[in-house]
């Protein structure tokens, strides 16, 4: 049977994964995870009941030990690999930039190092984020194969990540894809992101505060969970390894639509059939500025066969009603 290795299962998008991947595949999956503040034990008893899910309880920032109690998942090798686990909050980071090294940078390492002396065959996933590029100025779009500018901690440290990720591909033989995502939203979103906390605040009658940049809110590429879960499991069928050319082994995942945070509070408002009220934020407590847009190419993913199933609104729509249909105001 095909094995998975999930790293950082039970956070947002791992949780969507997991469902997918039952959902559309018969693999058998391992996830592992060390149960911080994001993630959710709730989400991986509906898991283990499927019976094709297992769990290892584990934290990156130590080697991975498959001789370890409790890690005999990870004794047989594995055809996949997901790299998940990270911490994902840019103003966490912000205030802990030390503790993103340790998680995304050092943690990305000891899986890097499990991959190459247990399960060296694998096709391994570095899923990385839009944030790597900084902010796009207008008119500019990344492609995969662009340098890294980070602008934050938490763009630094996936930079390292990624960075970790090609030199053990090409030093290693490792099978390797690298990932970069846009900004993912969707149902049981952790409280903390800027979805979630514009849902609640709209439909409390309370103010929005909106990042923005001289007077300019700042857009993303937004893009509904379910299409990025899609995506992953399509790459690890379809995507190319990296090989050393700049054609194979990238792949940015992106939504169609670039939205700024104005229009997806009015949306939200819409959606609950409030006027929203939006406060625009110059300088995030914190730090000096956010960076103003993210805008990357899906192109290369397109050309393996891959597009959003979900488009933006439908996505936000389904979005809101599970988070109102979860807390009452
Ligand atoms: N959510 C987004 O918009 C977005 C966009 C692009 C890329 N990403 C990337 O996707 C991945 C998942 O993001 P998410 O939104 O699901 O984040 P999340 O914070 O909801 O989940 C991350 C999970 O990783 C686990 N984890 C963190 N450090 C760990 C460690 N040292 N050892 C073991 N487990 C650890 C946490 O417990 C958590 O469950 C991250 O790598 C993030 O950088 C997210």
């Amino acid at each position: 049977m095909t094995r998975l290795l999930l790293t950082g299962c039970a956070g947002f998008i791992g949780y969507h994964l997991v469902s997918h991947l039952l959902e559309h595949t018969d693999w058998e999956i391992v996830g592992l995870e060390r149960l911080d503040e994001a993630a959710s034990l709730a989400k991986l008893g509906e898991f283990t009941r499927s019976g094709r899910f297992q769990f290892v309880w584990h934290d990156l920032r130590a080697t991975v030990r498959p001789d370890a109690v409790g890690c005999q998942k990870l004794r047989r090798e594995f055809d996949y690999v997901v790299h998940l686990a990270a911490g994902s909050h840019v103003d966490r980071s912000v205030r802990d930039p030390l503790g993103f090294i340790a998680d995304n940078v050092i943690g990305t390492g000891n899986l890097l190092e499990f991959v190459r002396h247990h399960t060296p065959e694998a096709k391994v996933i570095a899923f990385g984020t839009d944030e790597i590029f900084g902010s796009a100025p207008h008119g500019v779009t990344f492609r995969p194969h662009d340098r890294a500018n980070p602008m934050n901690p938490y763009a630094a440290t996936k930079a390292g990540a990624d960075a970790l990720a090609v030199a053990y591909a090409h030093t290693y033989g490792l099978r390797m894809v690298v990932t970069r995502c846009g900004n993912v939203f969707g149902p049981m979103q952790h409280p903390e992101k800027f979805v979630p906390i514009a849902i609640d605040r709209v439909r409390r009658g309370e103010l929005v505060p909106i990042h923005a940049v001289a007077g300019v809110p700042c857009s993303r590429l937004y893009l509904y969970v379910e299409n990025a879960a899609s995506a992953i499991l399509h790459i690890l069928r379809h995507g190319t390894t990296l090989d050393g050319t700049e054609e194979n082994g990238r792949y940015n995942i992106t939504g169609n639509e670039e939205v700024s945070n104005v229009e997806l509070v009015e949306k939200i408002g819409g959606l609950l059939g409030v006027t929203p009220r939006f406060q625009l934020v110059e300088n995030p407590p914190g730090r000096l500025r956010p960076d103003l847009r993210y805008s990357i190419s899906g192109e290369e993913l397109r050309r393996i066969g891959w597009d959003p199933a979900i488009g933006f609104d439908d996505g936000l729509a389904r979005t809101v009603e599970a988070q109102c249909a979860g807390s009452p105001p």
